[in-house]
């Protein structure tokens, strides 16, 4: 059995992934600090699948804490997920954000080279893309200025990887651009738990429909796509988590051509706000309270990914549509609403 090391594995990608990665024969540990999660995300891991994953609270920023994690286990492979991903945030805290996202990298990156844990999958994002106009995007489209300084953080994480795996020939490394991930697992038992109040749009739209929020605020219906609203590629996180055991397997089975390649993470469609909450009412059957308001301020009006990188090296078939993603995600809001372990 395989061992991998999940970083960042009681938040919402890392604990999808580690299902994932269990389903398909994997052994996990996870590391996380829980400075955005709460532990007790392992509780429906192990639900799910049977199995009981350990975790070391251990802020990945401390070199020595995590260099003993390396000591005591022996890795194969490991999952980067770890970062602060607030873009409002980021702009008001920008050191915390770099010290953060860059040093924790760089920690696990030492622990690679010393402790001789050859593949090593990196979470980065279509913010590295910048605001750029090349639709759809593929993986050669270059790099615009950072929107904000999160993501700065994942344009110079990329960089960092590229500089490593240049001379550690014997490391190879995946770096995975996710356009946006939604959803959640089908059980309702994991899902999105933010300790900081949600911003991105499916969770606000079920926050909204459950009665958490009072209104919904359609940011802009004045752009130039089909109904004016913005355009967005949602991947559902269950595809997404499964993006990741491929990567590893794609390692793993030496099928790689460089030791370090990219690969965009989305369905490769675009989907309008407007359509997205077309979809949760349709599905849901909840009628939801929104109006139309003014642009956000770096909002970009359409992106979607060039996916067929991944599905024709990967062998990935992302299957899941708008649909599934809001009613799953819509099965967690109600689940997280009810369960009162999930409240403090
Ligand atoms: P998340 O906040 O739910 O999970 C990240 C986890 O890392 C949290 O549990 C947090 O406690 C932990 N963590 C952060 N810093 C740490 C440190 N120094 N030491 C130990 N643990 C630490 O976020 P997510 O949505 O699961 O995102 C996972 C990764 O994917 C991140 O790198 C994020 O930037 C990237 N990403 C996310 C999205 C998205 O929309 N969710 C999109 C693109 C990329
Ligand atoms: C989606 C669409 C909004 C909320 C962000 C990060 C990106 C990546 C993914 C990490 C936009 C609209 C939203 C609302 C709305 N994360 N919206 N009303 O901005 O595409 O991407 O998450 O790497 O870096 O920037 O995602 O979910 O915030 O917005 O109208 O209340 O929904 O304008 O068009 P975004 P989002």
């Amino acid at each position: 059995m395989k061992k991998v090391l999940v970083t960042g594995g009681c938040g919402y990608i890392g604990s999808h992934t580690i299902v994932d990665l269990i389903n398909h024969g994997f052994d996990v540990v996870s590391v996380d600090n829980n400075i955005n999660s709460d532990i007790r995300v392992m509780d429906g891991i192990r639900e799910i699948t049977g199995v009981s994953v350990r975790n070391y609270t251990v802020d990945l920023c401390d070199l020595e804490k995590t260099r003993r994690i390396f000591a005591n286990e022996q890795f194969d492979g490991i999952i980067h997920f770890a970062a602060l991903k607030s873009v409002g945030e980021s702009v008001f805290q920008p050191l915390r954000y770099f010290d953060n996202n860059l040093n924790s990298l760089i920690n696990i990156l030492q622990c690679a080279k010393e402790f001789e844990v050859e593949n090593i999958i990196f979470s980065s994002s279509c913010s590295v893309y910048g605001n750029t106009t090349a639709l759809p995007v593929t993986e050669a489209t270059p790099f615009q200025a950072a929107e904000c300084p999160y993501a700065r953080t994942k344009q110079m994480g990329e960089h960092i990887l590229q500089d490593f795996t240049h001379v550690n020939k014997n490391i190879n490394a995946i770096l995975l651009r996710y356009f946006n991930p939604a959803g959640a697992h089908k059980s309702a038992l994991i899902g999105e738990l933010p300790i900081n109040p949600a911003t991105n749009l499916v969770p606000v739209i079920t926050e909204t429909a459950i009665g958490k929020r009072e209104q919904l605020t359609v940011f802009g219906n004045d752009y130039d796509t089909r109904d004016g609203s913005c355009i967005r590629d949602y991947i559902h996180v269950m595809d997404l988590a499964n993006a990741h055991t491929k990567s590893l397997q794609y390692l793993m089975e030496h099928k790689n051509e460089s030791n370090c390649e990219v690969f965009n993470l989305g369905i490769g469609e675009g989907v309008t706000v407007l359509e997205a909450i077309e979809a949760f009412e349709r599905v849901t059957g909840t009628k939801l309270n929104y109006k139309i308001g003014d642009r956000r301020p770096g909002d970009v009006g359409a992106i979607y990914a060039d996916n067929k990188n991944a599905a024709e090296k990967l062998g990935w078939n992302p299957t899941r549509s708008i649909d599934e993603i809001m009613s799953s995600a819509w099965s967690w809001e109600k689940y997280r609403s009810e369960a009162t372990i999930l409240q403090d």
